[in-house]
């Protein structure tokens, strides 16, 4: 069951030692964020830098070994070089590689109620699968229902059968356009929307969603398409036999002038040298090609905060809209506990980057309606840790990275990822901790209807001291009417 599901069953829990040995914190003794949160104007992250760490996180759920958009924008980038393009269309194209897979969360749920198996194993090989029928109907075979009973297993497979097509269509539409969508919220033109729009088109008209054919087909997604086609192939086979399916794919899936472009590209050892680096991340934020650098001020900064949080709510029907809303209660108790407007707005980014590790977590846990198993709840548990490791790539995230990635600690240290205790969980983390936990509990999950906000206060109210901090509960209750909910 999702993480807050698990959380709502210890707050309803009888607390064994409560009320009487609650944790008071002595006035004065939480600890704050080190580091005050800042403005970010003049020195914040560089776009590439902090685009290329949230890739990280389209990654996981794609299922590809980490680092693969940020490969794929490397690859671009050489393909793109070769054929002359000027640095603006540099630019669209290192964004719209980097970027492909902003719309990957939507269609996570989907897959998983359609072909009753883990979303990310499915997305993962679908990249490997022959686009040929018999190879495609091997795949079905071979990736749906596996875990199902007989009787759903034979329903599923016969559905993906008969409406394969359709399927197939429905699923490419739903990613596409949502990241499309994603990255225009990320402030990218057109050029850079439509090559995301576009990337599952293929050069001989048999891809999704509109069946675009040849030069129809945005160059940016023809680039894409073949950058991901060899990162993915390179990193499961090699070199040698990535060259080989290339040249296999070249006119039927991917557009053979590129196929070309590649074939001298890959004659070359240092690109294959290059792309298996281990300061790849570091050389692609280089090679950032810059029109004019675009500082990422406070305003962008929020943007981007806000968009990736919608990719992350996308992941679940589950929790649709929950880091907006979390971010939104988190906001409001911080302005009742005090804290000024720059520290608000940096705790707001936090709130609604707080689960971006989910996005490695399988539909088949986020949406399970009965209780997770140990290795279940165990997936479940490191989306915390993913999400501080995913914000601590970002070099003036650190102190963001680790108060957002405690909002599962406990002030009685029963918490995780690091079991903290109350002396080392910070004001920042617990504001984010309270919103988390009234709006898990206030909102639909997979086995139960949404719990009404008195209901909800008073299961709160039972951790008060051990999981919530007392003063965020407080200002919680008083925030509400602002809010406008009703007890
Ligand atoms: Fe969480
Ligand atoms: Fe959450």
């Amino acid at each position: 069951m999702p993480i807050e599901t698990r959380m709502e069953d210890q707050l309803t829990l009888p607390l064994a030692d409560a009320p009487g040995n609650v944790v008071r914190l002595p006035a004065g003794a939480r600890p704050r964020a080190a580091g005050a949160p800042a403005r970010t104007s003049g020195n914040g992250p560089r776009l590439a830098e902090l685009l290329g760490a949230l890739s990280l996180a389209l990654d996981m759920t794609e299922g590809q070994p980490a680092g693969h958009c940020q490969r794929s924008c490397w690859i671009g980038q050489h393909i793109g070089r070769a054929i002359g393009l000027s640095t603006l269309e540099m630019r669209e194209l290192y964004y719209a590689t980097l970027l492909k897979d902003s719309g990957c969360s939507s269609n996570a749920a989907r897959v998983c109620q359609l072909f009753l198996t883990d979303d990310r194993s499915f997305k993962r090989d679908v990249k490997i699968a022959g686009s040929s029928l018999p190879g495609m109907f091997r795949f079905v075979l071979s990736h749906t229902g596996l875990k199902a009973g007989l009787a759903d297993r034979f329903r599923a497979l016969v559905n993906a059968v008969q409406n394969g097509g359709q399927i197939a269509r429905e699923l490419t539409e739903t990613r596409c356009s949502r990241g499309a969508q994603i990255a225009r919220q990320l402030r990218f033109g057109d050029a850079v929307a439509e090559g995301i729009a576009s990337l599952d088109e293929h050069w001989d008209g048999s891809g999704a969603p509109e069946g675009m054919s040849g030069d129809e087909i945005p160059l940016y997604s023809r680039i894409a398409l073949l950058a991901q086609v060899v990162d993915v192939f390179h990193t499961s086979v090699g070199a040698q036999a990535t060259r080989e399916e290339v040249a296999r794919r070249s006119g039927r899936l991917l557009d053979p002038r590129l196929c070309d472009v590649f074939d001298v590209i890959s004659r070359d050892a240092d690109f294959w040298r290059g792309l298996a680096a281990e300061d790849l991340e570091q050389r692609l934020f280089e090679m950032e090609p810059a029109r004019q650098p675009q500082p990422v001020d406070d305003d962008y900064l929020d943007d981007i905060a806000l968009a990736f949080g919608q990719v992350v709510d996308a992941k679940s029907p589950f929790t649709a809209g929950h880091s907006e809303r979390v971010a939104l209660v988190a906001d409001q108790v911080s302005r009742g506990l005090g804290l000024d407007e720059d520290q608000r707005r940096w705790l707001r980014r936090g709130a609604l980057l707080h689960d971006v590790g989910k996005l490695g977590v399988s539909n088949t846990i986020l949406d399970k309606p009965g209780k997770l198993d140990a290795r279940e709840w165990a997936e479940m548990q490191r989306h915390a840790l993913q999400t501080e490791l995913i914000l601590a790539r970002i070099g003036s995230f650190g102190a963001l990275a680790r108060v957002a990635g405690a909002h599962h600690e406990k002030l009685d240290g029963t918490g995780y990822p690091r079991g903290l205790d109350a002396r080392h969980i910070r004001l920042e983390t617990r504001i984010i901790t309270t919103a988390d936990i009234f709006d898990a509990l206030t909102a639909d999950r997979p086995y139960r209807a949404a719990m009404p906000t008195q209901q909800a206060l008073a299961v709160m109210r039972e951790s008060v001291g051990s999981a919530i901090d007392a003063d965020c509960f407080a200002a919680l209750e008083r925030a509400l009417p602002s809010l406008g909910i009703r007890c």
